[in-house]
């Protein structure tokens, strides 16, 4: 499968991360915690060198724990600031406040002259709005989809000594190889009416068969063992009763329902990437 997706404004985008870089002492750049690698850009962790950068592994709700773990571990052993977020629900938001903190920071900000300014990164759907309203503790940015609204730059003071861009780095998809593309709409980050959904669905069944066996057959109550992506898709079809006509499985509404059912985490917790 190769999705493809050119967006028109990547130009833009990235120059208006490089003007509001120049206002921030910090930068925590978001990514979905289970498919990281595909969350980031090298564009843009090029144009970070030399900032204080705080990798934030958000959605870990949904994500494997043990892998959760393990990321942690490989970006400790990195010597890179890392934390595990579940913005949605506010967790783990304090530790994320204290790393922020506790990162390297000029002289003019270390002396207490001026606040900690940050800025959150990220692309689409990756909780960028959730994660400023659940650090500001109210509503202050709309989630959700929406096209980039512009208006005035404005400071969200946080308690302690941070203040908060308000508008968040939305930054581009990048689709180096195939399966980037493929993780990432898997995870929800492209709309779906562009993307060949059983084509996407059967990806999705096929990592879940190597890694997530179990959780499949708890969910659906088949025993999948020995069976090919396609014949699990129809068995769960079958097992669900979504049939077309003519008898066949009605593919498309069995597709949407694994996508949706891994998205939302009730398939269990999954990741796609490991480190
Ligand atoms: P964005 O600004 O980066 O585009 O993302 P946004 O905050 O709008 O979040 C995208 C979706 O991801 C939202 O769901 C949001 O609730 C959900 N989300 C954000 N952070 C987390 C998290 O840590 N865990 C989980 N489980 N979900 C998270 P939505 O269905 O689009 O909207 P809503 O109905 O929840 O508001």
């Amino acid at each position: 499968m190769n999705i493809q997706w050119f967006p028109g404004h990547m130009k833009k985008t990235f120059d208006l991360i490089k003007q509001n870089l120049k206002l921030v002492d910090c930068v925590v750049m978001l990514v979905d915690a289970r498919a990281p690698l595909s969350c980031e850009n090298p564009l843009i962790t090029d144009l970070l060198k030399g900032k204080p950068l705080v990798y934030c592994f958000n959605k870990c709700d949904l994500a494997d724990k043990s892998l959760n773990s393990k990321w942690k571990d490989y970006y400790k052993r990195a010597g890179a600031a890392f934390v595990n977020t579940d913005a949605k629900n506010s967790y783990n938001i304090g530790a994320l406040i204290k790393t922020i903190k506790s990162m390297p920071y000029k002289e003019s900000v270390v002396k207490g002259r001026r606040k900690i300014r940050l800025m959150i990164v990220g692309i689409p759907n990756v909780g960028k709005s959730t994660l400023i309203n659940s650090l500001a503790g109210k509503r202050v940015c709309a989630t959700g989809n929406k096209p980039g609204v512009t208006r005035g730059k404005q400071w969200i003071r946080l308690h302690g000594d941070l203040e908060l861009l308000d508008t968040p780095g939305v930054l581009w998809h990048k689709f180096e190889d195939e399966l980037t593309g493929v993780h990432l709409a898997i995870t929800g980050a492209i709309k779906d009416e562009i993307l060949p959904i059983e084509e996407l669905a059967l990806e999705l069944i096929k990592i879940l068969r190597k890694d997530y066996l179990d959780l499949l057959e708890n969910r659906y109550k088949v025993e999948f063992e020995g069976m090919s992506d396609v014949e699990i898709m129809e068995a769960i079809g079958k097992k669900r009763g979504f049939l077309a006509s003519g008898g066949n499985i009605d593919y498309d509404r069995t597709a949407r329902l694994v996508l949706d059912e891994f998205r939302k985490g009730t398939l269990g917790r999954i990741s796609l990437e490991r480190p």
